[in-house]
């Protein structure tokens, strides 16, 4: 083979050779590239529903649960927190939650699925506070007219058991509910409802 022949092959060699290379770099490159596309673990975790157990939350308890680092409530309400929603009505600011802070399943007066568990996301509706909750019936420093809510210590927002605002809280709106379902009679899933919101 003459000396022409054996540079002629060398350099189809190095050709292929530096595309090969080539193309790796660009693999290499592609992937943190998609991979900056892609949610991370973290945010991944973080829009995650959470399940709530309540099979141990006695009627007049509250269960806190995180949920995409917000403090959501589930509440047992009693019989008689049932009785006293409608009679609020005329001292709340939107008792018919005709503003949308809740799935269309929860737009009734208990602002529920069912009943008796209030899940709401435990932020004021004012400046984000998270309201206290007192659960006790005329307290004296929330008055005669108290028959259990929420009460929040930045500005004086109340709300009631349906977490729904009193007139003259600095609140405008109802606490919002998020999209939830049961996956049982003991476990709710807050922040998944099966695309029924
Ligand atoms: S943040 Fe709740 S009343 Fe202002």
């Amino acid at each position: 083979m003459s000396a022409e022949g054996v540079d002629l092959k060398k350099r189809r060699f190095l050709t292929a050779a530096t595309a090969v290379v080539g193309a790796v770099g660009a693999g290499f490159a592609a992937v943190p590239f998609l991979a900056s596309w892609q949610p991370s673990e973290r945010a991944k975790a973080l829009g995650a529903p959470e399940e709530a157990d309540i099979s141990k939350l006695e009627p007049g308890a509250l269960l806190r649960v995180k949920w995409r680092g917000k403090v959501c409530w589930v509440v047992h309400r009693t019989e008689e927190n049932l009785k006293d929603l409608p009679t609020l009505d005329p001292m709340l600011t939107d008792p018919n939650s005709e503003v949308p802070q809740q799935p269309a399943y929860c737009k009734n007066p208990t602002r529920s699925i069912k009943p008796e568990y209030l899940v709401a996301v435990g932020i004021c509706t004012h400046l984000g506070c998270s309201p206290t909750y007192r659960p006790e019936i005329a307290p004296a420093d929330l008055g005669d007219e108290w028959k259990g809510g929420f009460f929040c210590p930045c500005h004086g927002s109340r709300f009631d058991l349906a977490a729904r605002v009193f007139k003259g809280s600095p609140a405008p709106t109802n606490l919002v509910i998020p999209p939830h379902q049961y996956l049982s009679d003991d476990v709710i899933l807050i922040g998944q409802d099966g695309g029924k919101a």
